[in-house]
């Protein structure tokens, strides 16, 4: 069977490695310094200058970059080049406010897509198979980050973008991809839709399914494995560091993606003080580019909790799945809750994986109202239950029709607020 070689950096030893990140962070810090006036700023009001950075670990006497960083220097006050040198800028949408701009030069899409080819070629992608790329075209990164990096490993890249779910079935019919790339919530809506058109998912081409761009379990990564017969693999970045592509999982281990360490220097610090905390241990991820020339991010909250683990199939280092956003954390009742706990819980008890947590006010009191499709009212009884006996929290769970929950195209939003705020 043809395969893609790897790289020599991926199987290189941690000592050659951490001699890259070092020159790599020394040259990033400086030009960050140098060009943008809020980085330089920033570091002046921190008293650190570029050359106090002798070491990886002096990194953490650094200032951190936030969301709040770029939308206070809105649409391009963080860009360190000029603006004939950049040649492609996405934004994301965000929930508030305005929209976080973001802008890359030749050299940096040009990393982009090689670390996506990576990537894809980790994931398990083989020469002459077909791509069906799902996730949405635009301002997204998802789509095009994607797709240029299929088209550099070579692969014959079908440009579907998110939506028009009976077109995207009858693609998948007719052209026979091997690989799939879309948010694991839509694939759902995708089997969903295959099953109506009488057509077994089991029985599609698809031999490997990319996902990321939402938080995701490993019993949704079961469940999609056995419903439609193949191989999930992770896929994890954000748009602030560069878009898809920034960690992948290997197919050979599929124990969390790998930090491509190359280009991105992972810290993991406790949300609350900033304190840089041990691999191991869970906290929030923070990221510095060493390559990146047009939006150079130094030290950049992503508000995403996770731990870093020891390289298995690379030697560079290994995340763990999400388990949420500091941001989508909820308190109900003084308890704190990820959306993906109830996940876990909805798809132990074998219910349908489209559901939606609902808060609202009962008098002066929080309440969690779980929907799920089902018509098992035991069931529903029964993951009350578990709701309240495994994470101690009181919730409603309603059984709702199926198809009643809405579908998303690309990222699923599963939680609604309606507390008056
Ligand atoms: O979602 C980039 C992307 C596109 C990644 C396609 C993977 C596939 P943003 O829109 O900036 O960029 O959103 C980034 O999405 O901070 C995480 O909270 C979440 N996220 C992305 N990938 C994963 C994943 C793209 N594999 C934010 N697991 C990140 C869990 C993920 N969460």
């Amino acid at each position: 069977m043809k395969r893609f070689p790897l790289e020599a950096i991926e199987k290189a030893s941690r000592k050659k490695l951490r001699d890259l990140q070092l020159a790599r962070l020394k040259w990033s810090l400086k030009r960050a310094y140098e060009r943008v006036p809020h980085y330089k700023k920033k570091f002046d009001a921190a008293g650190v200058k570029p050359r106090d950075l002798k070491t990886l670990a002096d990194l953490s006497k650094f200032p951190f970059t936030a969301k709040a960083d770029l939308r206070d220097t809105y649409p391009f006050g963080m860009f360190a080049v000029p603006m004939d040198k950049v040649v492609r800028i996405h934004a994301s949408s965000g929930t508030t406010g305005k929209p976080t701009v973001v802008g890359y030069t030749k050299k940096d899409i040009d990393t982009w897509s090689h670390l996506m080819a990576r990537s894809m070629r980790a994931a398990g992608a083989r020469p002459g198979d077909k791509v069906h790329n799902a996730y949405g075209y635009g301002l997204f990164t998802g789509g095009l980050g994607a797709h240029y990096g299929a088209e550099r490993l070579g692969l014959a890249t079908i440009p579907v973008s998110g939506g028009m779910t009976e077109r995207q079935v009858q693609l998948i019919r007719d052209f026979k991809p091997e690989i799939i790339m879309v948010t694991p919530s839509y694939m759902l809506a995708i089997a969903d839709e295959m099953e109506r058109q009488g057509f077994d998912p089991k029985k599609s081409s698809l031999r490997i399914g990319i996902f990321g761009a939402e938080p995701w379990t490993d019993e949704l990564r079961k469940q999609i494995e056995k419903r439609i017969s193949l191989q999930a693999i992770d896929l994890y970045g954000l748009s602030e560091v560069m878009g898809p592509g920034v960690a992948a999982e290997c197919i050979e281990t599929k124990d969390g993606p790998t930090i491509w360490e190359d280009h991105f220097y992972p810290e993991i610090v406790d949300p609350v003080t900033g304190e840089v905390l041990p691999d191991g241990e869970q906290g929030e991820l923070v990221f510095t580019s060493l390559t990146k020339e047009a939006l150079p991010v130094i030290r950049y909250r992503t508000r995403d909790l996770t731990r870093l683990l020891p390289g298995t199939a690379r030697t560079m280092r290994r995340m763990a799945r999400i388990t949420g956003r500091s941001d989508d954390m909820l308190i109900i009742r003084g308890v704190n809750l990820f959306p993906s706990q109830i996940e876990e819980l909805i798809l132990k008890q074998g219910l349908s994986p489209h559901y939606v947590l609902e808060l609202s006010k009962q008098g002066p009191l929080d309440h969690l109202t779980v929907l799920v499709e089902t018509e098992d009212r035991t069931a529903a009884g029964k993951l009350q239950h578990d709701i309240k006996s495994t994470i101690g929290v009181s919730a409603e769970v309603k059984a709702v029709a199926a198809g009643t929950i809405e579908r998303s195209i690309g990222k699923a939003k599963r939680v609604i607020d309606k507390r008056p705020t």
